[in-house]
């Protein structure tokens, strides 16, 4: 790491000595602005849910490593905008990833994100992209999250989105069983969330045999 710094900044230095020396055409025709750098998201950009940082009910990261600014945006309330690099997820299945400005305005530049999440193995992304993306019941993210456009598309409970018939309590029995994390206690309301959640499920599929 310190020796590739060292060699970058060589570059730079060396690079900065020979500007007096370029031609005087690169003037007359400055390049422009650098586009923003488009942003890597794969598989291995998710993991346990909880190791990202917990804010009220839900989790964030950044893969830019700007979470100081990712946990600012979550307490920002109204106005709030969240940074290049910012992940958020209420449950391991499911996140949205902030590009770069540009990178689709309907979703204010959230790619969301279908996860398939088991025991000791890696994430696999299901599902990508923006408009298009709908979660394992068929809804479209970014129809139920479009209402809390001042609040970035972050919906929580209060934002104006359409609801989903997940409680807190069932989210964060969700959270705590996340499979790609060490195993964690759950409490009796947990637990009883838990197998709510999973009746509720299975009535939801009966024809998927699950
Ligand atoms: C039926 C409407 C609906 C659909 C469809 C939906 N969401 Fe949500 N989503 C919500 C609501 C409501 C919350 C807040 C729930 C809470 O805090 O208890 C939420 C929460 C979230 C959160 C946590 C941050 C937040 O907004 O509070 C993320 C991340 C998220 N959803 C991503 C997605 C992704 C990705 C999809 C599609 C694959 C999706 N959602 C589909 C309604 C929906």
């Amino acid at each position: 790491m310190r020796i590739a710094f060292a060699i970058s900044a060589i570059v730079v230095l060396a690079a900065c000595a020979a500007a007096p020396t370029e031609p005087v055409a690169s003037m007359a025709a400055p390049a422009a602005a650098p586009a923003p750098k488009a942003l890597e998201i794969t598989e291995a950009s998710f993991g346990c849910i909880r190791d990202m940082t917990a804010v009220r009910g839900f989790y964030v990261s950044n893969l830019l490593g700007n979470i100081d600014a990712t946990v600012a945006a979550a307490n920002a309330g109204e106005g709030a905008k969240y940074p290049v690099g910012s992940v958020v997820q209420l449950v391991p299945g499911e996140a949205m990833v902030k590009h770069p400005a540009g990178y689709d305005a309907a979703t204010n530049d959230w790619e969301f994100f279908e996860l398939d999440v088991k025991p000791g193995q890696p994430t696999k992304i299901r599902v990508r992209g923006t408009t298009q993306v709908v979660n394992q019941f068929g809804g479209n993210c970014l129809s139920c999250h479009a209402p809390a456009v001042k609040y970035d598309m972050v919906c929580e409970q209060t934002h104006g989105c359409l609801p989903i018939p997940i409680t807190p309590v069932m989210s964060r029995a969700i959270q705590k069983t996340d499979p790609r994390c060490a195993p964690t206690a759950l409490a009796d309301d947990e637990k009883a969330a838990l197998a709510q959640l999973m009746a509720m499920l299975g009535a939801a599929r009966p024809a998927a045999g699950q």
